[in-house]
């Protein structure tokens, strides 16, 4: 499959890494090739190609959002053509002050992201967590894997992103439409309360217990 990612620090470069390695062609969309960013994401992994963010998008059947939520609204609108039919994976949490939902639980981050890509089949996964977790996402001697909780309007674009959260070692759990990202968001929130603020394991994951 061709993937792009439009950030690559500490979420999108493992990410990117991972599936280029379960062999994917994955590219890391650029706006500057030259960039610290670029330089460590194919420090980490050589094959990841730096391509300019249009060109990457258009090529890329699955594009990955990891970018800073506020940055969004200047990222996105001169992207949102190249979208168009794509699937977009929405990593991105707003966080607004003392640890509250950055658009005031009025409606979700993806939510806001859909509408700067109307076009786009927008998928929230890979956010419940703490990036320790996508470096590696094993949890063993449990026999249960952990749940990768993602939400979107697509039935296809979910089968697609569902496909790659089992690829990389996660159980996913489908919770319904878009307009669950606000609850996702909210368990973010309640995870970095948690580990970041209360100070239990970062690798504190959630399971999917069924009978
Ligand atoms: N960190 C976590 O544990 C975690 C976990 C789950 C979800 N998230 C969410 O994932 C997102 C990324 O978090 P992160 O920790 O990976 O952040 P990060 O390490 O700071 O990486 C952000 C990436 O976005 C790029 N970027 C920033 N502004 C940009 C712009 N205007 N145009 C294009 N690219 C831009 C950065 O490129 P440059 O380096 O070139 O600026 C970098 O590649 C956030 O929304 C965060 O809430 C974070």
């Amino acid at each position: 499959m061709n993937i792009t990612f439009i950030g690559f620090g500490n979420v999108g470069a493992p990410l990117a890494d991972h599936l280029q390695r379960l062999g994917h062609r994955v590219t890391l969309a650029a706006r500057d090739p030259g960039s610290d960013a670029v330089r460590k994401a194919q420090a980490r992994n050589p094959a990841l190609k730096a391509v300019p963010p249009e060109s990457a998008v258009r090529e890329a059947e699955v594009v990955f959002l990891a970018t800073p939520f506020a940055a969004n609204a200047q990222i996105v609108p001169p992207l949102a053509e190249a979208l168009a039919g794509k699937v977009l994976v929405d990593c991105t949490n707003p966080v607004g002050p003392g640890l509250s939902h950055g658009l005031n639980s009025t409606q979700s981050g993806s939510q806001a992201l859909q509408a700067l890509a109307p076009q786009a089949q927008v998928v929230k996964a890979f956010t419940i967590y703490g990036c320790e977790n996508f470096e590696d996402s094993a949890y063993p001697g449990y026999g249960v894997k952990p749940a990768m909780f993602f939400c979107g309007g697509d039935a296809a674009a979910k089968a697609t992103v569902a496909g790659l959260i089992e690829q990389l070692g996660w159980a996913p759990l489908d919770v319904g439409g878009l307009e669950q990202a606000l609850h996702l968001e909210h368990m973010t929130l309640l995870w970095v309360r948690l580990v970041r603020v209360q100070g239990h394991s970062p690798n504190l994951v959630w399971a999917a217990l069924t009978r």
